[in-house]
């Protein structure tokens, strides 16, 4: 009986001990959120929805409910500037829209991919996803091995050796559209597209990845403490950069929301630094000048031989999946070019 009441007044105990320790790492974790709160409370951002999650239930509403969590950005830089703050737990990130900061930013191998982010992407729910490759490598020393390997099979004089084989793959694509180019069956342009190249060209490529860039933002860690927009920024957090949201702003582009592929002429001045939908410096997109050389191929045939005429019912409206892709998958009608059009 007295062994069974000292276990019990042990159990008792312990459990009281624990309750303690767990308290006081609340505790302890929250004055740390708050801390964090105070180093960066000083930037403007939109009001914390909740002390711990900070901002993520915005996120999260704005994912759910089919909206793009880079429209919820577009508000928030037109309502808070070009630079703001953003809270997660105890993480904090500002989000940059001021050209010469990107400039700086993107630019320097001084600041490398925000750890935090790309080491998710490395495994996602338990699994291997990106690995330590290309896209996710932190590390300036892993990643300029890797860049340097797969460099010259990007350089343009080997690019263009691939000319056949864009040919052949669009050839391909055609066959398939011949089949269905009777002007009434539906055709899903996106699924087909993607099977062999991506759907963009020239001006018009450049004007679409302005409102439709498919990987809209990158992230970059700032190890140290900088002054961006006459605010200190202190180091250690991350910077958020979001082509998605650059390309929409009035400030940047006239009327943006008017499909203008003219703006990018050769003739008309440069976006400076408020484009940049395959990322800009050391770490842009590897594939930026084959995707384009594949699009153009693909896209000179697909106009030389069909019309296309959108379903109705399809929409503009974006699905954010990561990357970014058209809603209702671009349903069209396809029928042959009529010869009078030549
Ligand atoms: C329209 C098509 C494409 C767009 C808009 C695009 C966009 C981008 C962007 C924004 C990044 C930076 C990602 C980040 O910072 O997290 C990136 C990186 C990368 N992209 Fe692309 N991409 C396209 C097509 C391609 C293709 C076709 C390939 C390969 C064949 C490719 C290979 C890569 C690689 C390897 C990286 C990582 C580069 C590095 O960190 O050194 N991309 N891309």
């Amino acid at each position: 009986m007295t062994l069974l009441h000292e276990i019990t007044g042990w159990l008792t105990s312990l459990m009281f001990y624990v309750l303690c320790v767990a308290l006081i790492a609340f505790v302890a974790y929250c004055l740390y959120v708050r801390h964090v709160h105070q180093k960066y409370d000083h930037i403007p951002g939109p009001p914390r929805d909740n002390f711990l999650l900070g901002h993520m239930p915005s996120f999260v509403k704005a994912t759910s409910s089919n909206n793009i969590m880079h429209g919820v950005f577009l508000n928030w830089a037109e309502k808070y500037g070009p630079l703001y703050r953003l809270n997660s737990f105890h993480y904090a990130m500002v989000v940059i829209h001021c050209p010469e900061a990107t400039k700086t930013i993107l630019m320097s191998p001084k600041y490398p991919k925000d750890p935090i982010f790309y080491k998710q992407l490395f495994n996602l729910f338990g699994t291997r996803f990106l690995g330590n490759g290309l896209v996710t490598a932190v590390d300036h020393d892993v990643w300029y091995r890797q860049r340097r390997i797969m460099d010259p099979a990007f350089s343009s004089s080997y690019l263009r050796g691939l000319m056949g084989t864009f040919n052949e793959m669009s050839e391909r694509l055609m066959d398939k559209l011949e089949e269905n180019a009777d002007g009434k069956t539906p055709v899903v342009m996106h699924d087909m597209v993607n099977c062999v190249t991506l759907d963009v060209i020239t001006k018009v490529l450049k004007e679409t990845l302005r409102l439709y860039p498919t990987a809209p933002g990158t992230s970059r860690w700032l190890p140290e403490d900088m002054i961006i927009n006459g605010f200190k920024i202190p180091g250690g957090c991350a910077a958020i950069f979001s082509s998605y949201v650059s390309g929409r702003m009035e400030k940047f582009f006239k009327d943006p929301m008017t499909f203008d592929p003219e703006r990018f002429d050769v003739n008309a001045p440069k976006p400076y630094y408020c484009y940049y939908p395959f990322a800009l410096g050391p770490r842009s997109c590897l594939g930026q000048v084959f995707s384009q050389m594949e699009a153009k191929v693909v896209l000179a045939k697909l106009l030389q031989r069909f019309e296309f005429s959108l379903v109705p019912g399809q929409s503009f409206d974006i699905k954010d999946t990561g990357t970014l892709r058209p809603l209702s998958g671009v349903i069209c009608n396809i029928k042959h070019c009529t010869e009078d059009m030549f």
